[in-house]
Formats: structure tokens, C-alpha cells, sequence
């Protein structure tokens, strides 16, 4: 959740630390820091709020070094304030680090450091590891064995990053359920929770792996275990540009990610449809296809807008490959000790392939035997390693914390596991066929659909003071209902529900009255008529409707207040389309509102808590 960057080596680090905490404000922006080390003595900065807040503090201080280390933070042990912002040092000021994940056992640690005298300035659990390190370095261990020592004693989640002033030549970077790379360069090296804070200054990238331990001079890196057994890293030269990270033109991430999904769609079929046979091939699930289609069952497992897309797969899954198909939240399947089968396959689906809970229950599953697959968008994630074998979503970098462009391409991935699997299985070579062209079709649509912006922007205007919205679909198309009120209310703050149409009857429909809009997803399909009928009863009511309908469809143009109008595709395809028009509609209500659309209150992009 937190993001961690680190620097050693012969530039003046401040300035580094500062831009990669600025590409990092997005997985967690409540309070920032940096640390430091000159002429053997440590100096902290820190400051509640944005990274431009610190930097305006380190600017008036004129700060030289060539180590340090840098971290924002959101929240979960003690409330966002200067003194629980990280770094965290200890006593004598030898000592400092930065921290991201939860140590679990920290009350019952700091108890015990407390009875030795130790005595805390901050409320979160990460300060007591800065004790805890000094109290092996006071009994004669060098920072690195100190670290490996302290470590022993922790049960919990961290990525870590610690640096003494009595050796100031090293970063010491240890993980563990927290993602961390090491960026090697030219007599310097970095560390960081996530490549884009340090892509502008290398592309040669180390993945930790968890229970690592990490030595980084500026000329030298070395990894050992918990256990002090060496291990040879390999080097991974990453293709992503710092263009691909930037705004692009547009006034947010989001809107630019919403405007890309026709190129990140075409990314994410390219390659891996056969036209003549009416194929998929996913090249990352060779190994594992025969397996995956004899499954008895398939389960989804995911977080927030990841777990709609598996509620979409569900409908895919069960209608064309017929097997039954679950889909879970992964926090749930965690902790209530799901029966899971050796012919069982869970497939994880994640943008970032660091969310806490997701990679909790994939643990859980491998250990109860099952097939586990992997959906990400980030590649080298922790899932995307955890796992057996997956699909890589190819959205590219998604910056906006509202998710957008990973919804599509894990629907379109969904879409391409579904006709792999149906055809090895009983899906005939001509419904294959029609599958793929739709596919194919798919981001041209998505252009078609971006072109009505202005029209979405004006409904916008008029909805952006409503204080609720239900939004409603059937088939699927409800779980584009959900998606759609999920964007509205985390970036716009309006309370918004979503339902499937017919339960609308049997309760929701009490709501309904000249304040409530109500967003239909009504495409022409075979619930078509039923949909009408729901229609209708909200009209009656006096509810206002927005309607994403069919260009073809007169008669919903005409009966609702404002029609959408977009292109058709096959019923499995449709949540592509059907999600674009209420992103925007989310998007723009926010920005009328004068919102923070990428970085909403209280979100962070990557949940790596639980
Ligand atoms: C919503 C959103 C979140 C994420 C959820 C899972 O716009 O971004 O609901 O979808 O936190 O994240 P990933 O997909 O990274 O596991």
C-alpha cells in the first residue's frame, strides 16, 4: 500500500528520492518522508499530506547525500501525522527505515522492547522494527546480521529498507508479502516497492522474492535467505517507457486509461486468436490447458472491480464451457475454509498482482492442491509469480486508482479462456469463429463508443449534484451494473448501488423517486423485453433514466430521459462495451465536482494490507 524508494550511490540522492516518491503517490499519499545519511549523521524530513508538501520542506533545507531512503504512506497503524510517517528511526539517530506491510505481532514486540527501556514516538507498528534492530546491533551485530535477527522475531507482512549510519555504504532491503525490487546501475543502485519509481534511472531490474534479504552498496548487490544461504538473482531488463507512466496529454490518468482501452484491448487479443480455427492460444497456459478444461470446477477469486470481471467470467465460463463456475471474494475465501478439490482450478484475477487478500487466498489454494492460475495486468507481480501459470492482461501501467482499462482487458482475457476452453470441449469450429471476429471487432467499437465524450460530459452536468444512483443490468450486464456504481462512488463520492434489474422489484424499487437516477444497462439481447418492463416501472415512479442502449434500439431512445447509444456485439462481449459510457459518467461528475479523480479520498491503488 505504501510506496518505498531507496538510493546508494554518487548523485546527490535527495532529488531522487523526491520524483520516486512522486511516481509512487499513487499506492498511498496520506504522509510522505525521506531519510538520509552525511558525515556519519542521519537526517529525517517528513510531513503529513502530499509528496509536494515534503518536497517543498527539503527544498528550503538544501540537502546533500548520497544514501537515503524515501516513503509514502496511507495509513493502517495510527492516524496520517508527521510522527507516524515514515522514516522511523531509533533513539541515538544511527538508525533509520522505512516500512510497508503490517507486522502483526508488534504489540506484543513492543511490549518487550518497553521493558528494556525502549521508548516509542509513533503509533504505527513499523517503528518497532527500528528498535528491535537496534537493540541486536547494541548486543554486537553488524546492521545486515541485526536486520536478519530482527527479522526472526516478526510475524507479519513487510517490505523494508533500513540504513545505518555507521555503515553508510548500504541499503538493507528484506521482504516479505510486500512487493520489492532492486534497480541496478551504473555505480549506483535503487530499490523501490514498484519499477516507475526508479524506470527513469534504470531498467535493469532484481525481483525480491519473499524471505530475501538484500545488500545494496552503490558498486555491489548481494541476496541471501532468511538463513544466511547466498542466492544468485537474476537480471530482468524491463520494456516499460516512462511515457507509457505519464499523463499523455490528458487532464488525469483515468480519462487518458479510459481513452487507451482501444489500443489496450488490441494488446490484449493480439496474438492469440486463430481466425481459421476459431481458436485461443495463451501461450502462458501450454502447460496446463488439458487440466484446466477437464476442471469440475473453475473458481474466481478477486478484490473490487477484478472481482466484477470474474462475476462476467462466471457467465462465459458457464455458458460456453460448461463447467461450473464460482466466483469469490478473495478476502472471504481466505478465512472461511473453502472446500477446494484437486480437480478444482482458481484462477486470481488482479490488476496490480500485489493485492493482499488475493494473494492470501492463493496461498490457501495451492495449499489445498488446486489448479492456480493467475489474471494480471502487472508483469513479474507477485501473483503473476505465485502462480502456476496465467494470462497477462497487457492493459499497460494503470495510474488512476479508479480502475478502468484492467476491467476491459481482464474481460476480454476472461473472453479468450472461455473459446480456448470451449473449444477443446464441445464448442464447434464456426460459434469459435464468430467469437473471435467479435473479438477482433471489439476495440473498434470502443473508439466508436469513446467519440460520444461530450454527450457523457453533458448528462453529467446535469446528474452531478444527485446524491444517489442504482444502477441496473441483467445477465451480463449486471456485473457492469455493479462496476459502474463502484466508479461513481469511489471517485465521485455519491452513494451508488448496483442491482440486477428484476431485484429492483424486491426492494430497491422503494427508492425510486424524482431524486433518484436511475442507469440502465439495457442492450438489445433476450432480456431485452424484461428490461423495458423495468424501465417502464421506474418511469411510473418518476425516476430519471439514463439508458446504455443499442444504436439500432428507437424504442428505448424514445422512452428514456438520456440514451446512450452504442455499437452491438454477441451477449459475452457486451460488458466491454456497455462499461465504457459509465466510466466516463463516473469520470465526469467527478471532475464537475472539482474531485481528485486520481487519487480519490481514502484509496490507494494497490491494497497490499489486508
Ligand atoms: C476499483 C479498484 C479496486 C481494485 C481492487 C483489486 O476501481 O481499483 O476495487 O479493483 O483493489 O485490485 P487488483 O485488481 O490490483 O487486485
Amino acid at each position: 500500500m505504501c510506496g518505498i524508494v531507496g538510493y546508494v550511490g554518487n548523485k546527490n540522492c535527495v532529488p531522487i528520492l523526491i520524483n520516486g516518491l512522486k511516481r509512487l503517490e499513487y499506492r498511498g499519499y496520506d504522509s510522505a518522508g525521506i531519510g538520509i545519511v552525511n558525515h556519519n549523521s542521519i537526517t529525517i524530513v517528513k510531513n503529513k499530506g502530499k509528496v509536494s508538501f515534503l518536497e517543498e520542506k527539503v527544498d528550503k533545507l538544501d540537502l546533500e547525500s548520497e544514501i537515503g531512503l524515501g516513503h509514502t504512506r496511507w495509513a493502517t497503524h495510527g492516524i496520517p501525522n508527521e510522527l507516524n510517517a515514515h522514516p522511523h528511526a531509533n533513539e541515538d539517530q544511527t538508525i533509520f527505515l522505512i516500512h510497508n506491510g503490517i507486522i502483526e505481532n508488534y504489540q506484543v514486540l513492543k511490549k518487550g522492547l518497553q521493558s528494556f527501556g525502549y521508548e516509542f514516538k509513533s503509533e504505527t507498528d513499523s517503528e518497532v522494527l527500528v528498535h528491535l534492530i537496534d537493540s541486536f546491533t547494541k548486543r554486537g551485530h553488524d546492521i545486515t546480521k541485526s536486520v536478519q535477527l530482527s527479522l526472526h522475531e516478526v510475524e507479519g507482512t513487510y517490505g523494508l529498507a533500513v540504513i545505518s549510519s555507521k555503515e553508510p555504504d548500504k541499503i538493507i532491503a528484506a521482504r516479505k508479502g510486500s512487493p520489492l525490487v532492486v534497480g541496478i546501475g551504473d555505480n549506483e543502485n535503487f530499490i523501490a516497492s514498484d519499477v516507475s519509481a526508479i524506470i527513469s534511472y534504470t531498467k535493469q531490474i532484481v525481483y525480491l522474492e519473499d524471505g530475501e534479504i538484500a545488500v545494496i552498496k552503490k558498486n555491489e548487490f548481494t541476496a541471501k535467505t532468511a538463513f544466511d544461504n547466498e542466492i544468485e538473482k537474476e537480471i530482468h531488463e524491463i520494456s516499460m517507457t516512462l511515457d507509457e507512466i505519464d499523463r499523455g496529454g490528458y487532464a488525469h490518468f483515468m480519462l487518458k486509461e479510459i481513452m487507451e482501452q482501444p489500443e489496450s484491448l488490441r494488446n490484449s487479443i493480439r496474438g492469440r486468436i486463430i481466425d481459421e480455427d476459431g481458436r485461443a492460444i495463451l501461450g502462458g497456459l501450454r502447460d496446463v490447458v488439458d487440466k484446466l478444461a477437464d476442471s469440475k470446477r473453475i473458481i474466481l477469486a478477486a478484490c473490487g472491480t477484478s472481482w466484477h470481471a470474474g462475476l462476467v467470467g462466471e457467465y462465459m465460463f458457464e455458458q460456453f464451457c460448461r463447467i461450473p463456475t464460482e466466483v469469490e471474494y478473495a478476502s472471504e475465501f481466505r478465512y472461511r475454509n473453502p472446500v477446494i478439490e484437486k480437480e478444482d482450478t482458481v484462477f486470481f484475477i488482479s490488476q496490480s498482482g500485489e493485492t493482499a487478500d488475493t494473494l492470501a487466498a492463493l496461498k490457501e489454494a495451492k495449499i489445498k492442491g488446486a489448479l492456480v492460475l493467475g489474471i494480471c495486468n502487472v508483469v513479474g507481480s507477485s501473483i503473476a509469480r505465485e502462480t502456476q501459470a496465467g494470462v497477462y492482461t497487457h492493459a499497460g501501467p494503470e495510474i488512476g486508482v479508479a480502475s478502468t482499462k484492467a476491467f476491459t482487458t481482464q474481460l476480454t482475457v476472461l473472453a479468450l479462456i472461455s473459446l480456448l476452453i470451449a473449444r477443446k470441449k464441445n464448442l464447434s469450429k464456426v460459434d469459435g469463429q464468430q467469437i473471435a471476429s467479435e473479438l477482433k471487432l471489439i476495440p473498434e467499437k470502443v473508439e466508436e463508443i469513446l467519440k460520444l465524450n461530450l454527450q457523457i460530459e453533458k448528462i453529467a452536468e446535469e446528474f452531478k449534484d444527485a446524491s444517489n444512483f442504482l444502477y441496473l443490468g441483467r445477465g451480463y450486464n449486471f456485473p457492469v451494473a455493479l462496476e459502474g456504481a463502484l466508479k461513481l462512488k469511489e471517485i465521485s463520492y455519491i452513494h451508488a448501488e448496483g442491482y440486477p434489474a428484476a431485484e429492483m422489484k424486491h426492494g430497491p424499487i422503494a427508492l425510486i423517486d424524482e431524486n433518484m437516477p436511475v442507469v440502465f444497462i439495457a442492450p438489445k439481447d433476450s432480456t431485452y423485453d424484461k428490461i423495458v418492463s423495468n424501465i417502464q416501472e421506474v418511469k411510473a415512479r418518476g425516476g430519471r433514466i439514463i439508458a446504455i442502449i443499442t444504436e439500432e434500439d428507437e424504442q428505448l431512445n424514445k422512452l428514456v430521459d438520456y440514451a446512450i447509444r452504442i455499437p452491438s456485439t454477441i451477449r459475452m462481449l457486451m460488458p466491454i462495451l456497455t462499461v465504457i459510457p459509465l466510466q466516463l459518467l463516473a469520470y465526469h461528475i467527478a471532475v464537475k465536482k472539482g474531485l481528485n479523480v486520481d487519487q480519490p479520498r481514502n484509496l490507494a491503488k494497490s491494497v497490499t494490507v489486508e
